[in-house]
């Protein structure tokens, strides 16, 4: 990737990494992209680096503009490796001396990463730094989605480098929205659902607090995937609604099975759901992702998990993804527990008392059956369903009366 003008004097100089797959236990299909940006005026800025293997990338891509010499100031939004790995290499290839900006925790934990090799400087929230015929102006954003991060807002073009805030692990030649159109959308919704979901409240508060400030957004560039160009307000609509957490009339079934049981029970659970009018997906635990699981269960009104038992326990997938949800905290939901047994049969009461921090209205007794389920139990796995799919309806229409 050649270095870009994304505006007047405004460059993007980050990588794509075509090839990474696993983003700390994220899938990521189609790759991702580490940007960074090059801001040439009177004092020359580099916003955001790249990870650390991609650091001669990066250089070639600045070399391409300027001298890297030239760059006077280096300012980090966010400590996460895969925009501040290569800093150190960088400030040694232009100069140890060159300050690096950075959040108050932004320079406890830089330094933390690379002891005291660089010379950091904190901005405080609302604090601007004029390059000359430019201002930027520095926005905490603390836990979205690490301690340390913070937006950076350029004057006059009027552009929010929002660091991981409305990213997509999303590698293409495509630079703008208006080149991929709604093709990046579910790019955009899979990373809220699994980086920034837990802060959901958090992330109401910022776009609150961007509105009152009255900014005139013109364009927004996350640290991965496409710039929101055209239509900005797109994706700040889309994070306000997935925020607030609003349900969409379906449910999501995942399981996993050991001898095909609990895998009969889901599919007859998801025909009951369906029966209602209510759409359904199953989702088995060893075909999905659990990133990909997540990301249906964003919008999902109703979770439904099946696990058959194993040694007393949970199935071991259907653990890792109790595991991985319920750290990331989705809200307003109806659950349901299901799953085959042989002698014993805790899997039921260990979903729900697993997922019992997340205070979802849970449909009672969950449906327990005894190796295979025969026309009896497929029955009661129907109507079980059914009851899950009236229960999404009474959310949808408690919803739409709270409007
Ligand atoms: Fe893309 Fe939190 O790093």
């Amino acid at each position: 990737m050649k270095a870009l003008e994304i505006a007047d004097g405004i460059h993007s100089v980050g990588v794509r990494d075509w090839n990474v797959r696993d983003f700390h236990g994220y899938s990521t299909p189609y790759g991702t992209s580490y940007n960074a940006f090059l801001v040439v005026d009177e004092k020359i800025a580099l916003i955001d680096t790249v990870k650390e293997e991609f650091t001669e990338q990066m250089l070639e891509n600045i070399s391409s503009v300027l001298d890297p010499k030239s760059i006077d100031l280096v300012i980090s939004n966010h400590t996460e490796m895969d925009h501040s790995g290569a800093i150190p290499r960088l400030m040694h290839r232009i100069g140890e001396d060159k300050i690096v900006y950075c959040s108050k925790m932004g320079q406890k934990n830089l330094a933390l990463h690379f002891g005291d090799r660089l010379r950091l400087e904190s901005v405080e929230n609302g604090a601007t730094l004029s390059l000359g015929r430019r201002k930027l102006t520095f926005l905490e954003t603390r836990m979205l989605h690490w301690p340390d991060s913070m937006f950076t807002y350029i004057e006059p073009e009027n552009i929010l480098f929002s660091s991981d805030g409305f990213g997509q692990h999303y590698a293409g030649y495509e630079v703008f929205d208006h080149e991929i159109e709604d093709d990046v959308m579910p790019h955009a919704k899979k990373y809220f659902a699994n980086i920034l979901l837990l802060y959901a409240a958090k992330v109401l508060k910022v776009l609150e607090s961007v509105k009152k400030t009255g900014l005139d957004i013109r364009m927004i560039c996350p640290d991965h995937g496409i710039f929101w160009k055209r239509d900005p307000g797109r994706i700040l609509d889309a994070y306000a609604r997935w925020s607030r957490q609003e349900p969409s009339a379906k449910a999501v079934v995942l399981y996993d099975t050991m001898w095909h049981s609990t895998e009969a029970m889901a599919e007859t659970i998801a025909a009951g759901i369906h029966e209602t009018g209510v759409a359904v997906r199953p989702m088995h635990l060893r075909r999905w992702h659990r990133s990909d699981v997540m990301t249906e269960v964003l919008d999902a009104a109703a979770v439904v998990v099946g696990s058959p038992t194993l040694n007393n326990g949970l199935f071991p997938t259907v653990a890792d993804m109790l595991t991985y949800m319920k750290g990331l905290k989705p809200r307003n939901k109806v659950g349901a527990a299901f799953g085959s047994y042989g002698w014993s049969g805790e899997s039921v009461r260990l979903v729900q008392s697993e997922l019992e921090p997340l205070r979802w209205d849970w449909i009672e007794p969950g449906l327990r059956i005894q190796y295979r389920p025969d026309a009896k139990g497929r029955a009661s796995c129907r109507e079980f369903g059914r009851r899950i799919g009236q229960a999404v309806l009474a959310l949808m229409n408690s919803e739409a009366s709270a409007k």
